[in-house]
């Protein structure tokens, strides 16, 4: 009889810019990992996967999360990691990305970066010789949709046979990154967004053929309502994204109907059973307690659904360390510290 062997996986060495980059079973091996992780660093065990790898973080964007779990989750390891502020480095304005990528490569270990280009990290990645991990970009947010990932799986025990409900702005970097990861788990798809906000032909095109090969659904919707009915997931993120911020008075016109809302939670027919969560990538403005929300109040979700004790919002910014770790560790680690 044929013994049903596991597919060997292994990430040694290789990068990540997208999460498109991943095959399934490198997705699933990355959240099993995560969560072994998990649990080592909830037992408090000492461990050193990384010991002395350094890593290079080149942030061209604000960031709380991607920074800090990419910090913790280095130091946790045994690592070290230097923080570098795009105003403090030559890249790309007294030097090539290509050169300062060769440079970077002849020191660092690895390298996670944040910024506005998908070239740019691409251009890192392939000149740098060692592994570039995308933190996000304009087009793709990888690092946080293997986070959310393992947030569902923790949440209802299994990932195929779901359906998450995207309700916001259906093209920005979260709401990509997040279709083709629940579409490669087999998780069933709505991207609801004003038709101004869809995501482009080419990628509707590619995620199409990602939920064609995985049997699940993909649909595109501008009615709230409708497109939350039987939801597991209820996702939003900010209307306005990094390097957006101009755009504020027209993106709050254009999808102040398609705020998350008590009655919206309560559409997807899931609530009393409890058989839906609510998910936010944060950062949110769910209240009048930052800068922006003291003019225009609660934007993409209201106070009442992220307070929620359906809403896990916290559990899915934990697990961005533990995802995050998972990465560097699977990347640079030797196969024996994993
Ligand atoms: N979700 C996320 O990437 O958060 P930061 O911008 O704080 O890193
Ligand atoms: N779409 C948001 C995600 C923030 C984590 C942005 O790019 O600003």
């Amino acid at each position: 009889m044929k013994s049903k062997k596991k597919a060997m996986v292994s990430l040694k060495g290789r990068s990540l810019l997208k999460l498109s980059d991943l095959s399934d079973a490198e997705i699933v091996y990355l959240i099993d990992l995560a969560g072994r992780l998990k649990e080592m660093k909830r037992r408090r065990m000492q461990r050193n996967g990384l010991l002395r790898k350094n890593i290079a973080m080149i942030f061209e964007k604000p960031s709380t999360r991607t920074r800090s779990a990419c910090t913790v989750a280095a130091v946790d390891e045994g690592g070290s990691v230097e923080y570098m502020d795009i105003h403090d480095l030559h890249l790309g304005k007294k030097e090539s990305i290509r050169d300062s990528a060769r440079v970077l490569g002849g020191m660092f270990d690895g390298i996670m970066f944040r910024g506005f280009k998908q070239e740019t990290v691409e251009t890192l990645a392939r000149y740098s010789g060692i592994p570039v991990w995308n933190g996000l970009t304009d087009d793709s947010h990888p690092t946080q949709t293997l986070a959310d990932l393992m947030t569902i799986r923790e949440n209802f025990r299994k990932l195929r046979g779901l359906k998450v409900a995207y309700i916001g702005d259906g093209r920005n970097n979260v709401c990509i990154s997040l279709m083709v990861g629940c579409l490669k788990s087999g998780i069933d798809f709505v991207d609801c967004t004003p038709r101004k906000l869809m995501p482009d032909l080419k990628v509707l095109r590619q995620v199409e053929a990602i939920a064609a090969a995985h049997d699940c659904s993909l649909q595109i919707s501008h009615q709230p309502n409708l497109a939350v009915q039987n939801a597991n997931v209820i996702y939003t993120d900010t209307w306005i994204s990094m390097g957006e911020e101009k755009k504020l008075a027209e993106r709050i016109k254009l999808l102040k109907p398609y705020q998350v809302t008590m009655k919206l939670m309560d559409a997807t027919g899931n609530l009393k059973d409890r058989r839906v969560i609510f998910m936010h990538c944060l950062p949110a403005l769910h209240n009048s307690e930052t800068e922006v929300t003291r003019q225009t109040g609660a934007l993409e979700v209201t106070d009442e659904v992220f307070e929620a004790p359906f809403s896990k919002v916290f559990e899915q910014s934990e697990n961005r360390l533990h995802t995050i770790k998972a990465i560097m560790v699977a990347t640079l680690s030797r196969e024996e510290l994993i």
